[in-house]
């Protein structure tokens, strides 16, 4: 299929009507959208992302409204978080309206509802008239995209159109609490932390996997967010350098790096860092050294894919 590039919302949006699926940027990352209701536009995103099909995914609103379409009921939890954050990079769980199709959740009876803060997104979403359901457009298993050149890196050629907007302003995916139990879980961290939400409702808690349990979240236990080259945490320099060697962190390295991405902040860091790893594929560096993060504020996402970029 040939991939149209646009810079247009509403030539965008005209695919997803006639049953299309489309990359669009969000402030988070770039997501691959579908129209929530048509089932077969669906199953074309789990294919052009050779996504596994127990992986659900997260519908994005255009506005407040369209909540209601999705869900049997906006939990007291999430009608606060609403309030408190909405439009954000937070996606709330909720127990799912029966007409939502269950290719869209994975078979599961929650489904994870965003409003985007992404201008782009915004009038996009404005334009097609009905919640999308996206997740990150990249091949399954490789970094998120964080910018178009990514999108089409991965997946010209495998969507009917690419909605072309700036990199996004986080660069790590959406924070995901389920608002279905007694106490809210972060089953993912993002951009609004964990205090974040604390502030809102003090019991809010981070999901810890326990033993032989199977996931809250199924994409929790997929590999995600890998580069092809070997990814090493470190916390000091003391460490001997392998060939075609790449480092990203705060703090100035040793100069023998092939590759030297300096970061500002750890805003600066979580920005850059999925980028970063395509680069290094792209030149062949084979290991990618990461400065490790304190793990407060965004620093707890980072460190979280950090981590699994290095399973
Ligand atoms: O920032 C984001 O969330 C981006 C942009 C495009 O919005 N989307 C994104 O989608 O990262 P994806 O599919 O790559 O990741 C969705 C995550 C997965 O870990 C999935 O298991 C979890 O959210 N998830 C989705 N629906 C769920 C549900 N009903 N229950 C539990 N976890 C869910
Ligand atoms: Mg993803």
């Amino acid at each position: 299929m040939k991939t149209i590039l646009t810079t247009s919302p509403i030539e965008a949006a005209e695919f997803i009507r006639r049953g299309g699926i489309v990359a669009f940027p969000t402030e988070t990352v770039y997501g691959l959208g579908a129209n929530v209701f048509n089932e077969s536009a669906i199953a074309k995103i789990f294919e052009a992302k050779r996504r596994p099909n127990d992986n659900p995914l997260i519908a994005h609103v255009g506005n407040l409204e369209q909540i209601k379409l999705l869900v049997k009921e906006i939990t007291p939890d999430a009608r606060k978080f609403i309030a408190a954050f909405f439009p954000a990079p937070l996606t709330l769980v909720l127990p799912k309206a029966e007409r939502v199709p269950l290719i869209a959740t994975a078979n599961l009876e929650t489904i994870g509802v965003r409003m985007p803060r992404n201008e782009l997104a915004r009038e996009f979403l404005k334009a097609c008239k009905t919640p999308i359901v996206a997740p990150s457009a990249n091949l399954s298993g490789k970094p998120s995209p964080t910018d178009w050149q990514a999108v089409f890196e991965d997946l010209d050629g495998r969507i009917d159109c690419l909605l072309q907007g700036e990199m996004t302003e986080i660069g790590l995916e959406s924070t995901v609490v389920d608002c279905t139990s007694n106490a809210p879980l972060v089953l993912r961290s993002g951009a609004i932390s964990l205090e974040d939400l604390q502030k809102i409702i003090p019991e809010t808690r981070d999901y810890q996997i326990k033993k032989d349990e199977s996931p809250k979240s199924p994409g929790l236990k997929h590999k995600h967010y890998a580069p092809r080259a070997r990814v090493i945490l470190v916390s000091d320099f003391r460490f001997q350098i392998s060939d075609s060697s790449a480092f990203i962190g705060l703090n100035e390295p040793p100069p023998d790096f092939d590759l030297i991405k300096i970061c500002r902040s750890v805003e600066e860091y979580a920005h850059e860092v999925f980028a970063f790893f395509r680069t290094c594929d792209r030149e062949n560096i084979t290991t990618i050294y990461c400065e490790t993060v304190a793990e407060n504020g965004i620093g707890a996402a980072l460190t979280d894919r950090l981590k699994r970029a290095a399973e």
